[in-house]
C-alpha cells in the first residue's frame, strides 16, 4: 500500500517545452503569458524557466515577460556563463538554478560538477546572492556533490532524479536511497533541498516523500499530459500526484 505523503511540497512547474512548440514553427502560439496564467490558476507555486545558451525554447524576451507578470516565484534555469550571469542580475528573479549545458544533449544530463568548477561557482553565487536571489545548485546525489555546493555559499541545491527515473527494479530503489541519503545530508547542512528532472506522476510520490523536500521541478511530463486533458489539469494531477501518488 502507498502510503499518502503528509507534507506540502512545493510545485514548480517547468514551462520550456510549451515554448518547445512555438519555436519548432517559429509561431506566436503557443502564447508563454497564456501559459504561465493558466499554470498559476492551477496551482502551480512557482515557474520555472531554463534560458538556453542556444535559445532553443525560451527566449529572452520571454524571461522579461514571465519577471513582469508572474504572481508566483520565479526559477530561471541557467548555465554558469557571464552572459547569463548578467541577465539574471538585469532580471532578478527569486531564484536562480544554475546547470551544466552542453549544446548537443536533448535536456540536461546529469548534475553540476561543483568540485572542478568551485570556484566560478563561488563567484556567481556570490554575484547572484547580492542582488538577492536564492541560488540553486543542480547536483548529482552524491555527498561529496553536496559537500561541494555547501561550500560555494548556495543555500539551496536540487538534486538530479534524472537517474532515479530512468531506472527500474533494485536500481531504481538504490538510485532513491542515494537521492534520500544526499537529501538528508543537505538538509543537516542547513541546505535548502529540490529535486527534479524525468518525474512524472507515476514516479513522483516517493520523490515528494523525501524528508526535507522543499520543491519538485516538473515539466516534461506535465506537458505531455497537457496534451490529452490541458495544461491545467495536467498539473492538478501532478499535485495529487505528489501528495497520493498516481
Ligand atoms: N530541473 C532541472 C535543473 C532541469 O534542467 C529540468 C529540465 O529542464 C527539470 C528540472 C525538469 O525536468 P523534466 O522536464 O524532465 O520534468
Amino acid at each position: 500500500m502507498i502510503v499518502p505523503c503528509e507534507s506540502n511540497v512545493r510545485l514548480g512547474v517547468n514551462l520550456d517545452h510549451v515554448m518547445t512548440i512555438r519555436q519548432a514553427r517559429g509561431t506566436v502560439y503557443p502564447d508563454f503569458e497564456q501559459a504561465i496564467v493558466a499554470a498559476e490558476r492551477a496551482g502551480a507555486d512557482g515557474i520555472t524557466m531554463h534560458l538556453r545558451e542556444d535559445r532553443r525554447h525560451i527566449q529572452d524576451e520571454d524571461v522579461y515577460l514571465a519577471r513582469r507578470i508572474m504572481r508566483t516565484s520565479m526559477n530561471l534555469e541557467m548555465a554558469a556563463t557571464d552572459e547569463m550571469r548578467d541577465i539574471a542580475l538585469e532580471v532578478r528573479p527569486q531564484n536562480c538554478c544554475i546547470v551544466p549545458e552542453k549544446r548537443m544533449e536533448l535536456t540536461t544530463e546529469r548534475g553540476l560538477d561543483v568540485i572542478t568548477h568551485q570556484a566560478r561557482i563561488r563567484d556567481l553565487v556570490s554575484a547572484l546572492s547580492e542582488a538577492d536571489i536564492a541560488v540553486s545548485l543542480f547536483i548529482e546525489p552524491d555527498a561529496k556533490m553536496v559537500d561541494a555546493a555547501a561550500r560555494t555559499g548556495a543555500p539551496v541545491i536540487e538534486l538530479h532524479t534524472g537517474v532515479y527515473a530512468d531506472a527500474a527494479g533494485n536500481s531504481q530503489e538504490n538510485e532513491l536511497n542515494r537521492i534520500r541519503a544526499a537529501a538528508g545530508h543537505a538538509a543537516s547542512l542547513g541546505l535548502v533541498v529540490n529535486a527534479g528532472h524525468g518525474l512524472h506522476c507515476g514516479n513522483v510520490l516517493e520523490i515528494a516523500r523525501i524528508e526535507n523536500m522543499h520543491e519538485l521541478n516538473i515539466g516534461h511530463s506535465i506537458v505531455a499530459d497537457a496534451l490529452f486533458v490541458g495544461l491545467e489539469e495536467a498539473i492538478r494531477r501532478m499535485k495529487t500526484a505528489m501528495r497520493e501518488g498516481s
